[in-house]
């Protein structure tokens, strides 16, 4: 009986960690889509979270008024001293961290 218990309880902490360790979208986008969470992992050393940081002369996100295609081009692409980022993240990822970053600027 003990045992019985001990392996279900077994069970379902491994089901809980697989669980926990897949792309499960805990808001409907998936994790490797989630233009905030690869904008954190990949952006915010030179940009800081809120895209006003200008360090390595990165430019001001809360006043750049880029479109969605001229982000992708400069993400993908690279410009000066912003690497390129074809390689790293694939094109969707691209787009999804573009149009993160284009909610830094609240004019747009
Ligand atoms: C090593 C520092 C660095 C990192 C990391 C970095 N950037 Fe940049 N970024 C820059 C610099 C520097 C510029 C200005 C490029 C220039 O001088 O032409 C720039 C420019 C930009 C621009 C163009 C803004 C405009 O108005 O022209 C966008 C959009 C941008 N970055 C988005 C991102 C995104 C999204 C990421 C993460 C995937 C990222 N950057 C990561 C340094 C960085």
């Amino acid at each position: 009986m003990i045992r019985q218990s001990l392996f279900l309880l077994s069970l379902f902490c491994i089901i809980g960690i697989i669980w926990s360790c897949s792309d499960a979208p805990s808001n409907g986008v998936p994790k490797r889509l989630d233009g905030g969470r690869l904008w954190r992992l990949n952006c915010v050393s030179c940009h800081g979270a809120d895209g006003a940081l200008q360090f390595q002369g990165a430019f001001n996100l809360t006043t750049s008024t880029l479109d969605l295609e001229q982000r992708i081009l400069v993400i993908t692409k690279g410009r000066n001293k912003m690497q390129a980022y074809e390689g790293v993240l694939d094109a969707d990822q691209i787009e999804a961290v573009a149009r993160y970053s284009m909610t830094f600027n609240p004019e747009l």
